[in-house]
């Protein structure tokens, strides 16, 4: 799976402990359908383990431009959509939460030293001088395509000012072109490189066009959780950019967890070629029971099957089973397979899974477009 697919096994501890100590009961029950890597039927490492623990599969993030991931919220954002953020304990504030699959670190301090205890197995705390450098220098790390093959060089003078890790440096943290503030804005004038080919000039063309595809061209987005419940309409006719808002890495400024249909069935069995089909597949299937008096997941009701119940491994919440972080934009075309899951195998993959799962439609033209924008990132 590592080899293959990129993914990473995380085991985690079941009923969740959540940060401030006080255990709360989860809202439904974990069975184990499928286990093809023994682990979440293990004696030892298993749920029905000492310890029990269920372990899922999932592509690690990139640590880099974390300005725009990891960030201080009001509380009335951070309530805005019904999901309460996490504080960050250090500082007490309301924390975006978008920096790992299941938003269960609240900021950079609290990641390093969960990662502290679990990958390094470190006897001692971290002292407040180590995860201050720790902190500072993962905050100054930017990363982003700047090269593609068909269209050159990504970071020349004059070009859009949303391409190249110099502009996520410079640039400032907000929402995206439908709000107002320009994101990857300018493709579109994409300057003639000197001595540029035709290749060149088509491909460059082609990202624009992608751009408006990704800003500009509805569909209806329906039957998503934590999108399609929080008042704005099932379905409602919106685009790429109304879950992929925030500005230069295409998060959601609101704490982005979503259950898009990546892992939970039926949709996650949609994607066609995908050697993680039904019958093929190499990760776990786990049965959801919720509690009948627990609020239900709002499209898949009491009982789900997922491969990978994210946020709710966490919040131990009915309705978040399935809800997935969004990862960001950058350096997209070095980094195959996406989704947390590895589920798509290319970006084009991605682009078909979309179409698929709200019958979009799109043309052979936007979905070559729409892919090429997304490979130059
Ligand atoms: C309803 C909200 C929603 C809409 C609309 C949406 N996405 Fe997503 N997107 C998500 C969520 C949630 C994830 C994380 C899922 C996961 O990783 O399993 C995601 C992940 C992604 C990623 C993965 C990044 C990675 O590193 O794996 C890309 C790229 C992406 N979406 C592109 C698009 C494009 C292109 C469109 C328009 C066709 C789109 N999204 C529409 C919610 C949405």
């Amino acid at each position: 799976m590592l080899l293959n697919r990129g993914l990473i096994r995380v085991g985690l501890q079941w009923p969740p402990k959540p940060r401030n100590g006080v255990p709360t009961e989860p809202e439904f029950t974990i069975e184990v359908v499928r286990d093809p890597t023994g682990c979440n039927t293990d004696p030892v490492y298993g749920l029905n383990s000492a310890k029990p623990t269920v372990s899922v599969y999932r592509r690690p993030r990139i640590a880099a431009n974390l300005k725009y991931i990891n960030y201080e919220v009001g509380s009335f954002n951070a309530k805005r959509l019904a999901m309460i953020n996490d504080r960050d304990p250090f500082t007490g504030k309301y924390m975006s939460m978008n920096i790992m699959s299941d938003a269960r670190e609240p900021s950079l301090r609290t990641q390093a030293i969960s990662a502290s205890h679990d990958h390094l197995q470190v006897k001692d705390e971290l002292t407040a001088d180590t995860l201050d450098r720790i902190v500072n220098f993962e905050s100054q790390i930017y990363a982003a395509q700047v090269d593609s093959h068909t269209g050159g060089s990504l970071v020349e003078q004059g070009g859009p000012d949303g391409l190249g890790p110099h502009n996520l440096e410079k640039q400032e943290r907000g929402l995206g072109d439908n709000f107002g503030t320009p994101l990857f804005h300018s493709f579109a004038m994409w300057n003639p490189a000197p001595g540029e080919t035709s290749g060149q000039r088509e491909f460059r063309a082609s990202v624009a066009r992608g751009h408006d595809v990704f800003f500009k061209r509805p569909f209806y987005i329906s039957d998503t959780t934590h999108i399609n419940t929080v008042g704005m309409g099932n379905p409602m006719k919106r685009t790429c950019a109304t879950c992929h808002n925030s500005n230069m890495v295409g998060t959601d400024l609101s704490a982005g967890w979503v259950d898009v249909g990546t892992t939970n069935l039926p949709y996650a069995r949609v994607t066609l070629d995908n050697p993680w089909s039904e019958e093929k597949t190499e990760l776990p299937l786990f049965k959801i029971t919720c509690n009948a008096d627990a609020r239900p997941h709002t499209f898949l009701g009491r009982v789900i099957y997922t491969q990978d119940p994210g946020r709710a491994l966490i919040s131990g919440r009915c309705v978040d089973v399935g809800s997935i972080v969004m990862g960001q934009f950058r350096g997209l075309a070095a980094r195959a397979p996406y989704f947390s899951n590895g589920s798509a195998a290319t970006l084009r993959d991605l682009v078909d899974f979309y179409d698929r799962r709200f019958n979009i439609g799109y043309t052979t033209q936007e979905k070559e477009d729409l892919t090429n924008f997304l490979s130059v990132l």
